[in-house]
C-alpha cells in the first residue's frame, strides 16, 4: 500500500523538479485578480488555469500540480479536462484538501486550519478524479507571544491527522506548516518558530504512524519579518533553513518543497539554489541534508505570467513564457545550477 506512494512522492521531488502551487482557493484567487484588475469570475479563473496547464513543456520543471476542488473539474476552452492535460504532460495532479484556516477559539489573532470532518470521503472522491497527491496548509503568525503552544499543537495535530488519512487512501500528503512572512522578527527568531513548530509537526505525524517516505514537507525558509529593518543574505537565510530543518526534519521524509510565502519571485529563486550549492559545494564528500530539496511555489511562479495575462487571452503565449521562464530557472536552483544571468540571457545553462 505506501510502496506505491513512495515511487510518487519521488517523482514530485526528482532531480531538477518542483511543484506548481495553483491550488488557491475561490476567494484567493479572486483577490490575486483584482490586484491586476481582472474580472472574479468563474470563466476568469478558468481562462487563467488553462493557460497555466497548457504551457508547452511545462514538464522540463514541474512534476506536479497542485490544484483546487474547481479546478479540478474545470477544463480548457477545447473542453480538455485540466486532469487530463496534465496526465498527458506527465505532471502528476495533486488537489488541496483543507477547507482553510479559521479563527482559533480563545487565542485572538491566531488561526487552525479546518477539513477534517468528511475528509476520507473527500479524498476518496479526488482519488478516483485522477488526483494523486494533497496538500494541507496550516498557518502561524509570529507576534507579541504568538505563535502560542496551543495554536502550534492543534495544528501539528491536524496536520498528521490528515497525512494519516492520505496514506490510508493512497494519496500522498504535502504537510505544508506556514510560519508567516509578516512581522518585525529576527531570522534567529523566525528560526527558533520554525524548528518549534516543526518539531511538533514530526512528534504528531510519528504519533500517528505517518510514513516519512510517502510525505513531502512543504516548509517556509527561515526568514527576517517583513518589517524587520535588518537584511539578511542569500548565504544567512540558506543557513538559517538548513539548520533548522537538520534539526527537526527526519532523514526519512521523502523530499523538501519550500513553499514562497510572498518573497519576490527572484528572490525565492536565488534562495532555493543557494541552500541547494551546499550539497554542491566542490570537494564536499557527502551531503549537508539527506532529502531532496525543491520548491512548491504559488505566487513565485504564477505573479509574473498573472501579471502579463491581466486577463487579456491575446497575451496567453507572454504569460505562458513568463511561466515556463520561472519554472526553468526554478528547476536549475532546485539542482543548484541557477546563475543570476538566467533572468536576462534566455535559460542557456
Ligand atoms: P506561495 O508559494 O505563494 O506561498 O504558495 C504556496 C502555497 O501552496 C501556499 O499554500
Amino acid at each position: 500500500m505506501i510502496s506505491p506512494l513512495i515511487t510518487i512522492a519521488q517523482a514530485l521531488v526528482a532531480p531538477g523538479k518542483g511543484l506548481l502551487a495553483m491550488d488557491e482557493s475561490v476567494g484567493t484567487c479572486n483577490r490575486r485578480l483584482a490586484e491586476f484588475g481582472i474580472a472574479q469570475t468563474e470563466d476568469a479563473r478558468r481562462r487563467y488555469r488553462a493557460l497555466l496547464v497548457t504551457a508547452p513543456g511545462l514538464s522540463e520543471a514541474i512534476s506536479g500540480a497542485i490544484l483546487f476542488d474547481e479546478t479540478l473539474g474545470q477544463a480548457t476552452l477545447d473542453g480538455l479536462p485540466f486532469v487530463d492535460v496534465l496526465h498527458e504532460a506527465g505532471i502528476v495532479v495533486g488537489i488541496k484538501v483543507d477547507t482553510g484556516a479559521k479563527a482559533l477559539a480563545g487565542h485572538p489573532g491566531e488561526k487552525v486550519t479546518e477539513g477534517l470532518d468528511g475528509l476520507r470521503e473527500r479524498l476518496a472522491h479526488y482519488a478516483s478524479l485522477g488526483a494523486r497527491f494533497a496538500k494541507w496548509r496550516a498557518v502561524l503568525s509570529i507576534g507579541d507571544g504568538l505563535p502560542s503552544r496551543a495554536c502550534i499543537l492543534v495544528n501539528a495535530h491536524a496536520l498528521a491527522r490528515y497525512a494519516a488519512l492520505c496514506q490510508e487512501v493512497g494519496l500522498v500528503p504535502i504537510v505544508e506548516p506556514e510560519v508567516l512572512m509578516e512581522g518585525e522578527h529576527t531570522l534567529a527568531h523566525c528560526s527558533d518558530v520554525s524548528s518549534e513548530v516543526l518539531h511538533q509537526v514530526f512528534k504528531q505525524l510519528h504519533n500517528q504512524g505517518v510514513a516519512l517516505d510517502a510525505m513531502i514537507l512543504k516548509p517556509n525558509m527561515v526568514l527576517p519579518g517583513l518589517s524587520s529593518d535588518v537584511a539578511a543574505s542569500l548565504d544567512d537565510v540558506a543557513d538559517a533553513t538548513l539548520n533548522c530543518l537538520l534539526r527537526t526534519v527526519p532523514a526519512a521524509v521523502a523530499g523538501v518543497a519550500f513553499l514562497s510565502g510572498g518573497q519576490p519571485a527572484v528572490l525565492a529563486t536565488a534562495r532555493l539554489n543557494a541552500m541547494q550549492r551546499r550539497n554542491h559545494a566542490s570537494g564536499s564528500t557527502s551531503p549537508v541534508f539527506p532529502w531532496p530539496l525543491s520548491f512548491s511555489f504559488g505566487r513565485a511562479l504564477q505573479q509574473p505570467a498573472l501579471r502579463l495575462w491581466a486577463g487579456n487571452d491575446a497575451h496567453r503565449t507572454l504569460a505562458q513564457n513568463a511561466l515556463l521562464h520561472r519554472a526553468r530557472c526554478n528547476g536549475a536552483a532546485a539542482r543548484g545550477e541557477y546563475r543570476a544571468a538566467m533572468e536576462t540571457e534566455g535559460l542557456s545553462p
